[in-house]
């Protein structure tokens, strides 16, 4: 039994290698996250990062070439990593659900919208009239118009932003006490976008589920999240309230990804900028700082010596030797 200031979702230490013919990519190196309930948490980083494995990793849907190395995932109370599938699979109708970037992932393109969102009900034990009333409720919340008819309706039927609009219905069916979000906007034009966020934002208040959310779009988290965690190349660099990670950033990778925001661009340009150089490569990670090959910052103890997270204020957190060096420096 958990106590009640326990984290809904407590990932420990979590490590991951993905089996390739050219070697172990080691994709999550010791990620430590925590998603208290009622919270929205974002997870940020360039492509390759991690964000959608550790997505995966929590609602138990790795590839089958996925390895978990160490650590544990503590939901409610409980260390899903080793739990069956039979076990996770009822996990996923009740207390977990997920969006995903292509809405189609998720919808059966030969099944009815009514039909699928019938389905997702399977375990509750109430008559068929009252799952097609809760799920014409759905639809409403979610701003979909003339639900009762669009229930008899087919995917294609319906643009993008309405698709998912109806992922989003079916998800918060099972009225789950943690949503996950991967990317769920990234495929939609900036006004749908908003709209998106602008929904998810209402019906968390009106749920009151935890999300946790994936994106590039650091404008997108920092209008709809509470707290960020920023992964660099299968690790978590840095993590705080928005605040922490928008104002007062302690990790260079978090200010060069701020830098290369759009939002924060004065001048304007066609071409955004970009870190320079590359992710390193994952299945021989190099020793010291995984940042060093692209921090401007760099000096010799980043080579020698992989940084611990260090606390910089309350939540926040940091993996990176200038805040020792700080520290010390300090009077
Ligand atoms: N099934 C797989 N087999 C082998 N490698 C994989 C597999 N899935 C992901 N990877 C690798 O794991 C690393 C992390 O990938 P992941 O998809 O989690 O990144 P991401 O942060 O979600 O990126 P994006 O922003 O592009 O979605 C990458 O190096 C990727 O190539
Ligand atoms: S530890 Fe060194 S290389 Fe790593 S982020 Fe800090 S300054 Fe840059
Ligand atoms: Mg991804």
């Amino acid at each position: 039994m958990s106590a009640a200031s326990d984290p809904l979702l407590d990932v420990r230490g979590l490590s991951l290698d993905f089996g390739s013919p050219r070697g172990r990519i080691h994709a999550l190196r010791n990620v430590s996250l925590e998603v208290g309930a009622g919270r929205v948490v974002g997870i940020v980083g360039e492509s390759g990062c991690g964000k959608s494995t550790l997505a995966y990793s929590i609602i138990g849907l790795l590839a089958a070439n996925a390895e978990v190395v160490g650590g544990e995932i503590v939901f409610s109370g409980r260390n899903l990593i080793g739990l069956p599938d039979s076990e996770m699979r009822a996990l996923r109708g009740r207390e977990m659900s997920m969006i995903f970037q292509d809405p189609m992932t998720a919808l059966n393109p030969v099944q009815t919208i009514g039909t699928q969102m019938l389905a997702i009900q399977y375990r509750d034990a109430v008559p068929t009239r009252e799952k097609r009333k809760r799920a014409v409720e759905m639809l409403v919340k979610v701003g979909i118009p003339d639900p009762e008819s669009r229930l008899k309706a087919y995917p294609h039927q319906f643009s993008g932003g309405m698709r998912q609009r109806i992922c989003i219905a079916m998800a918060l069916l099972v009225n789950p006490s943690l949503l996950i979000a991967d990317e769920p906007t990234t495929a939609l034009d900036a006004t749908l976008e908003v709209q998106i966020v602008e929904l998810l934002k209402d019906l968390q208040k009106d749920m009151g589920c935890s999300i946790l959310f994936v994106s590039h779009h650091l404008g997108t988290v920092a209008e709809l999240c509470d707290d960020v965690v920023v992964m660099y190349a299968g690790e978590v660099v840095e993590r705080g309230s928005v605040r922490d990670i928008f104002h007062t950033p302690s990790h260079p990778y978090t200010e060069a990804l701020l830098e290369c925001d759009p939002g924060r661009i004065r001048e304007k340009t066609r071409e955004l900028p970009t870190i320079p150089g590359d992710v390193p490569n994952l299945i021989d990670v190099p020793d010291g700082c995984i940042f060093r090959s692209r921090c401007p910052k760099a000096f010799d103890r980043c080579v020698r010596e992989a940084p611990a997270p260090r606390r910089v204020s309350g939540g926040h957190e940091a993996s990176c030797h200038l805040l020792d060096e700080l520290a010390e420096a300090a009077p």
